[in-house]
């Protein structure tokens, strides 16, 4: 028997008493799928934007096990209407009318391998995905989690440009985990609440394309040259620390829910129009000669409305930009290419 709610539904059929286009306090709700919710990072991430008060309607997406977590979901006594959708048949349904699409579909590294490991499968996720995208909710804003970041997000371009979407300030590839992290740990050396510390975290998603802007933290500090040693190593590693420690068992998933749902907080929260919001996330930019990189940008009803400069640099972090720089330069070509050829 598949639980009612499982049912592609047309607005309003879920009850009759209430209106699902509105959040609590009479804001605009909106309408979130979420692409590959049944994963390690989706089911948590599901049940977090079950919690926001933004998030009116709750699209729920998978190849497997969409029935049961939807329906579990489902009982939280928030104010979201939840949905499920299973395999390719339902992602139209899925995807139809949405605001905000977020996807962490595909497979997560085990120890020894690296991100852009994982490309063969997940480009072809990806670009499926997008192209039901394109199709269904062409206007929806994405955030892309899938790796290898660096040229997940190139893909999902070269898609919409071929469907002929493409709108660069709606497409974001989410490094807020980068960010989440590097307060984390500055606020360890520092001895201070990680609420109080912002760490501006540029470049890509990938090893040494992760660059932690030490010189631009608040509060202020300087550092010596070896707790920069330790911080940057740390930053750039600590999706490969979570790896390790889970010996096979997959990758960064609770964290990474928890950031991901910070960064569609600040994607919804513009949407309504609040002002002043600024957010890391690696998205078309001038910033630098590479056609995308990551960089503090403020958001807003469109998207990204604006790409901040990458303000005053140090010598070991124009260095570490060098390198970053190279390094990206070849995994978006790789995206790129990938859709071309
Ligand atoms: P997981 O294997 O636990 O979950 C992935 C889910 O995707 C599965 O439920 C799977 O059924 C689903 N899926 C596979 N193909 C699909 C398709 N065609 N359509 C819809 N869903 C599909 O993996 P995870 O731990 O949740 O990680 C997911 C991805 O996120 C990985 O690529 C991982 O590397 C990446 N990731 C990115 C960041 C980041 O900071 N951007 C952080 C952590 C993980
Ligand atoms: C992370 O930073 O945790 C993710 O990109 C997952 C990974 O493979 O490290």
């Amino acid at each position: 028997r598949i639980a009612r709610h499982f049912l592609p539904q047309a607005e309003g059929d879920v009850c009759l008493r209430r209106s699902h286009c509105r959040a609590k306090g009479g804001a605009p709700g909106f309408k979130v799928a979420i692409l590959g919710a049944a994963g390690g990072i989706g089911q948590p991430l599901a049940m977090l934007m079950k919690m926001n008060p933004l998030v009116s309607v709750l699209h729920l997406y998978d190849v497997v096990n969409t029935p049961g977590v939807t329906a579990d979901i489902s009982h939280m006594d928030t104010g979201a209407v939840v949905r499920g959708f299973l395999g390719q048949q339902q992602l139209a349904d899925a995807l139809t009318g949405v605001d905000l699409v977020i996807i962490p579909a595909g497979v997560p590294r085990k120890p020894g391998m690296t991100r852009d490991d994982l490309f063969n499968i997940n480009a072809g996720i990806v670009k499926t995905l997008c192209e039901a995208i394109a199709k269904c909710c062409p206007k929806a804003i994405v955030n892309l989690i899938s790796n290898p970041v660096n040229s997940t997000v190139p893909i999902a371009a070269e898609v919409f440009k071929r469907a002929g979407t493409y709108d660069p300030k709606r497409l974001l590839g989410v490094t807020m985990l980068d960010v989440v992290r590097a307060n984390t740990f500055v606020a360890e050396v520092l001895g201070v609440d990680p609420r109080d510390v912002d760490v501006p975290v540029v470049g890509g998603h990938a090893g040494i394309t992760i660059l932690p802007l030490l010189s631009q933290v608040k509060p202020p500090f300087s550092f010596t040259p070896k707790e920069i040693e330790y911080l940057s190593d740390r930053i750039q590693n600590g999706g490969t620390e979570v790896v390790e420690a889970k010996a096979g068992a997959g990758s960064a998933t609770l964290s990474m829910a928890y950031a991901a749902v910070k960064f569609a907080d600040a994607c919804l929260r513009a949407l309504r129009g609040d002002a002043g919001i600024i957010e890391c996330a690696y998205v078309a930019s001038q910033v630098t000669e590479l056609p995308f990189f990551a960089s503090k940008a403020r958001l807003g009803r469109g998207g990204v409305e604006e790409i901040l400069p990458l303000g005053p640099l140090n010598d070991y972090e124009r260095e570490g930009l060098e390198k970053a720089k190279k390094e990206l330069a070849a995994s978006i070509e790789k995206g790129i290419s990938f859709i071309r050829k």
